[in-house]
């Protein structure tokens, strides 16, 4: 074990110093980073833990049965989770995603997504509320999940090969389940239901091609996504990297692919949909999307903070540290309107555009020190 690749120090127990809470006059006015970016979505991880060892996440030589990982009385518990959520939404929130680790494994996880289901924006309208999950429960958990008030699922899935599926995990766990699992999420009505591959060249692009056929026609949205670089222990090399426009060149060897508009401000997706004879989108058959988070970052309107399971808040994927809104409610005892003033600030003061900066610097430059996407959530 190299201390060029583990780190030694546990970021997780380091906190930065919150700013001063944002004055009672200032706490309506739009709220902007220094970027000029609202707050959109909160993306919460439910536990640090998961069933499975995928290498550019959790690989096994890390992540194994010494791993000290979070203990109870340090998560937060659903009611901590709910109230945060809800001053979050009171911000501007509109779109809260479950993550983890694998955030099918906290007990009891129908609890919370029935307690974020009853709220409701300002204006009176739904939030999106969705889950990224690795699909190893889904079948046996999405009717549940659906009757708790959850919207749509995304699934993590790296390959159709079962071979290539079962070592990408690391935990033997094979493709067919999964499979099972986004087929009953779209049968109960968690969809439109999208699919994540991460692309590791060398490891699984033989596999877009397949993915992409099996795919088509189903309803569900494929998504690839560029290895990122994002955690300290998953050895990432940028020859890695499969560049999205290579798939997109796979693809299009394959089928007649249209650019389709962003559906959203902030979309971490470009979107492009099959061709019919005539040029245009075939609906029926269905679109892809393409995360390039390496090679064509999208942190200009990013509006994404992230909580950790320990109620962390952090304002990029790569932050090395984040701001501790646990001691806020727990050892401070703040009511909603001081706990908002406090999320406002340093919301105001973000200046995160990590994927951006690092494409502009050499390879191998910006912060060392990165927290995990177990522990941050995806
Ligand atoms: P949808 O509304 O369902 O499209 O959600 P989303 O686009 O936020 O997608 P999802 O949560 O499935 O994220 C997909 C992948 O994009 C993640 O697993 C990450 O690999 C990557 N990703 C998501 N958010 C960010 C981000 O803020 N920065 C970077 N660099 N990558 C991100
Ligand atoms: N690069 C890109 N995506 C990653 N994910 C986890 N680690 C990485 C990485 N290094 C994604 C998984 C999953 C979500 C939880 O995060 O594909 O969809
Ligand atoms: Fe688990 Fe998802 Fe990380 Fe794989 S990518 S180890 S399934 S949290
Ligand atoms: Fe947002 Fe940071 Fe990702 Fe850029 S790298 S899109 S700022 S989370």
């Amino acid at each position: 074990m190299s201390e060029s690749v583990y780190p030694l120090i546990d970021l997780r127990t380091a906190a930065l110093p919150m700013p001063a809470a944002t004055p009672a006059e200032r706490l309506r006015t739009a709220l902007l980073d220094t970027h000029a970016r609202p707050l959109h979505d909160l993306r919460i991880s439910v536990t640090d833990r998961c069933n499975f060892r995928c290498s550019y996440c959790m690989p096994k030589e890390v992540f194994d049965k010494n791993y000290a990982y979070l203990p109870h009385k340090d998560l937060l518990s659903f009611e901590e989770i709910t109230r945060l959520a809800k001053n979050f939404v009171s911000l501007g929130v509109r779109k809260i995603r479950l993550t983890g680790g694998e955030p099918l494994l906290r007990k009891n996880i129908e609890v919370l997504i029935e307690q974020l289901a009853s709220l409701s924006t300002p204006d009176g309208s739904p939030l999106d509320l969705t889950l990224t999950t690795n699909g190893s429960l889904l079948e046996r958990k999405a009717q549940s999940l659906k009757d708790a008030g959850l919207q749509r699922v995304t699934v993590s899935l790296d390959g159709l090969d079962d071979a290539v599926f079962r070592r990408m995990n690391d935990v033997d766990f094979p493709v067919h389940d999964v499979l099972k699992g986004i087929e009953r999420a779209q049968h109960v009505g968690l969809g439109p239901v999208k699919v994540n591959m991460v692309v590791k060249k060398g490891t699984n692009e033989q596999e877009i091609v397949p993915m992409a056929r099996h795919f088509r026609h189903s309803g569900v949205r494929l998504r690839f996504i560029e290895y990122m670089d994002v955690g300290a222990t998953n050895g990432w090399r940028m020859d890695e990297v499969l560049p999205s426009a290579e798939v997109l060149r796979l693809l299009q060897q394959q089928w007649s692919m249209v650019a389709l508009e962003h559906s959203a401000v902030g979309e971490t997706a470009q979107r492009w949909g099959y061709a019919d004879a005539a040029g245009q989108h075939d609906t029926h058959a269905g679109e892809i999307g393409l995360i390039s988070s390496v090679t064509q970052a999208f942190c200009g309107d990013c509006n994404r903070a992230r909580l950790s399971t320990e109620g962390r808040m952090y304002l990029c994927l790569f932050a090395g540290q984040g701001y501790d809104l646990r001691h806020l409610l727990r050892e401070q005892g703040m009511d909603d309107e001081q706990l908002q003033a406090q999320i406002d600030a340093i919301w105001r003061l973000r200046t995160d555009r990590y994927s951006q900066l690092r494409s502009q610097a050499p390879a191998g430059t910006g912060p060392a020190r990165r927290v995990e996407m177990s522990y941050i959530g995806g």
